[in-house]
């Protein structure tokens, strides 16, 4: 192709990978070398707009390229109109963040969304703006700019799947201009979708039913996969690729750090399949790490794949082809909620043998609560063995987990219900599915203590568990349900919002009380964030087993690395339990500095131990 003139370090970076480039885009765009011209034209252009000072960033993350994975790095996931108004106010509330010890702040969307149709602010009808309520891209910018000054790494989403039906796109295709419904997946009766509805599963089968809808001033049915009003782009068309990965590039010329892509698995579809990770998508993420390695080496791709862990893992390519830097550890959190229900560790001592066994340069995010639902994606076959079945296992779960089973006192509320699937999902915050809320509203101070262990005992899990940790807002006080929702005529339909409730800052502020549950939690997540990020046996290369307890209800966890051993212990029933270990070293409880022993360990009633041995 023919060269400009370009600046020494975009060329030699460009070099690297311009074999690799241009073969996966002729292959997928069927040896368009236009549109791949004005790609490699257009990766130029953002590697010129970006500011000198994160170009710095960029140089100093070549070198140390694994920046990301220490043991010192703590994520908060937040709304910013909940957590702080608008942007302004998340600045001013930056020392909040570094007391929580939060190194790495993922903001939800926050680009122009058309109110009542957002999706959250996942329905974007403008890539390259803020929503003027939450402030201004000159706002963002600075945001992250003071971020970066105090070692805070910023995380946006990109919703690359679909863009809002108020999109520039969506509304002159709506005018029947041809050029802009080729952006989309338009088709002039059902036919052809009615095919591709025999084999796509449906996103929320009750609030958004059906994978297309019609739309009347096109006169035609567009594809829309999650909700009606936000329209899958078409990545056949190699002009919404260029455009979109552009967009991208922009958010990462602003400071962000690390761009979540959102819903990644969807953005190809192919009639005849479920639409779902098919191999087109993997080049497409393919092409953009290589994107982001040219122009902006500092950024992260963070691969939102909420899928099985066959489906999840290959989004980190391979060593020499890598995709994602990052990816969710969703099987291990929807496990850990089903350890919570059933008191049972088997499942989940099964599915951290699978995360353990992998590479540890595969770097796991690691939650337990997040805007999300929980969806029950869990090993159903392993479960089958104790009797297990998916369908009435769900339902236990959710049960359980919404406090309708005897002796739970959970509060959760079921999310897209589809009784003739029976495939529920579940929201609630931490706080409230732990029991909090119905412990504090029976004035159960008994209740409320194992709930808070419960709570703590958590986080410790997290904590235990390589990769970053990320928080969700409002978690480090215990936050409850937010049942306010249900009155707002654009919210009520949807319970993720149940979980998606104004950070409440007369809440935050009873930390310093002694004694409070807020106390209890904060004190106790930074605690245990302080002894992570002090003790190397965190660090991501760690060595990591399954300690065998010889208890159902006590999960046991080894940790190794270069001359220090931890041996973490949680027992997940509401009975002290023993876990029947025989370790032959002298431990010391990391929370007390006591001498411990590791043989035969009583662990008391949803509470946890971190052994740990130098040598
Ligand atoms: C992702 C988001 C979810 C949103 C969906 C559609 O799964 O996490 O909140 O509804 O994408 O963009």
């Amino acid at each position: 192709m023919a060269k400009k003139k370009w600046d020494k370090t975009f060329e030699e970076r460009f070099e690297k990978h311009y074999d690799e480039l241009k073969w996966l885009y002729a292959e997928l765009y069927n040896n368009d070398m236009q549109a791949f011209e004005y790609f490699c034209n257009m990766l130029y252009d953002y590697y010129k707009a970006r500011s000198k000072k994160l170009k710095l960033w960029d140089a100093g993350r070549e070198v140390v390229n694994d920046w990301f994975a220490g043991n010192e790095m703590l994520g908060m996931l937040m709304y910013t109109n909940a957590f702080a108004g608008d942007l302004k106010g998340v600045r001013q509330h930056l020392d909040y963040l570094e007391e929580c010890r939060v190194n790495y702040l993922h903001l939800m969307p926050l680009l122009c969304s058309p109110a009542g149709r957002s999706d959250g602010g996942y329905a974007v009808s403008d890539f390259r703006n803020v929503q003027p309520e939450l402030g201004s891209m000159e706002d963002l910018a600075a945001l992250s700019d003071e971020c970066h000054a105090r070692g805070i790494s910023v995380c946006l989403d990109f919703v690359m799947n679909h863009t809002s039906e108020d999109h520039e796109w969506a509304r002159r295709a709506k005018k029947g201009d041809k050029e802009y419904q080729d952006r989309y997946f338009f088709f002039d009766n059902w036919d052809i979708p009615n095919i591709y509805e025999k084999t796509v599963p449906q996103v929320f089968p009750t609030t958004a039913p059906g994978n297309f809808t019609w739309c009347e001033e096109a006169g035609k049915v567009v594809m829309t996969s999650f909700y009606p009003y936000q329209w899958d782009l078409n990545y056949r068309n190699p002009v919404v690729f260029n455009d979109m990965t552009a967009n991208m590039l922009y958010l990462c010329n602003q400071g962000v750090d690390i761009i979540r892509l959102d819903a990644v698995p969807y953005i190809w579809k192919t009639l005849g399949t479920d639409c779902r990770n098919l191999p087109q998508v993997h080049t497409l993420v393919r092409i953009m790490r290589m994107a982001t390695e040219i122009v902006c080496p500092g950024t992260l791709l963070l691969g939102e794949v909420v899928m099985e862990p066959s489906k999840v893992v290959p989004y980190f390519g391979t060593v020499d082809k890598p995709e994602c830097h990052m990816l969710y550890n969703v099987t291990t959190m929807a496990s850990t909620w089903h350890t919570v229900a059933t008191k049972d560790v088997r499942l989940l001592k099964h599915q951290l043998g699978t995360v353990f066994a992998l590479p540890k340069q595969y770097v796991f995010l690691n939650y337990l609560r997040c805007h999300d639902d929980i969806g029950w994606g869990l090993d159903y076959r392993f479960l089958e063995q104790f009797g297990m079945q998916e369908v009435s296992h769900k339902k236990y779960l959710n049960d359980y987990l919404k406090g309708a089973w005897q002796g739970s006192d959970a509060r959760g509320e079921l999310y897209n219900d589809d009784p003739r699937l029976g495939d529920a999902r579940l929201c609630g915050t931490t706080a409230s599915l732990c029991g909090i809320e119905a412990a504090e509203d029976e004035g159960n101070d008994d209740k409320l203590k194992r709930a808070v262990t419960l709570d703590i005992m958590l986080h410790a899990f997290l904590f235990t568990q390589s990769g970053i940790p990320v928080l969700y807002s409002g978690d480090e006080i215990g936050q409850k349900n937010d049942y306010g929702y249900h009155d707002d005529p654009h919210k009520k339909d949807d319970s993720r919002y149940l979980h998606r409730g104004d950070l409440d800052w007369n809440s935050v502020e009873k930390r310093k009380e002694e004694g409070t549950r807020q106390q209890k939690i904060f004190d106790a997540i930074c605690k245990l964030a302080d002894l992570r990020s002090s003790n190397r046996v965190f660090e991501n290369e760690a060595d990591t087993w399954i300690v065998e307890t010889y208890n159902d209800h006590v999960l046991g966890i080894g940790r190794y690395y270069r001359g220090e051993k931890l041996i973490a212990l949680f027992n997940f029933s509401a009975r002290d339990e023993t876990a029947w270990i025989n370790e032959e070293e002298e431990y010391e409880d990391l929370l007390t500095g006591d001498k411990a022993s590791a043989k035969a360990v009583c662990v008391p009633a949803n509470d946890f131990y971190w052994l740990i041995t130098r040598f």
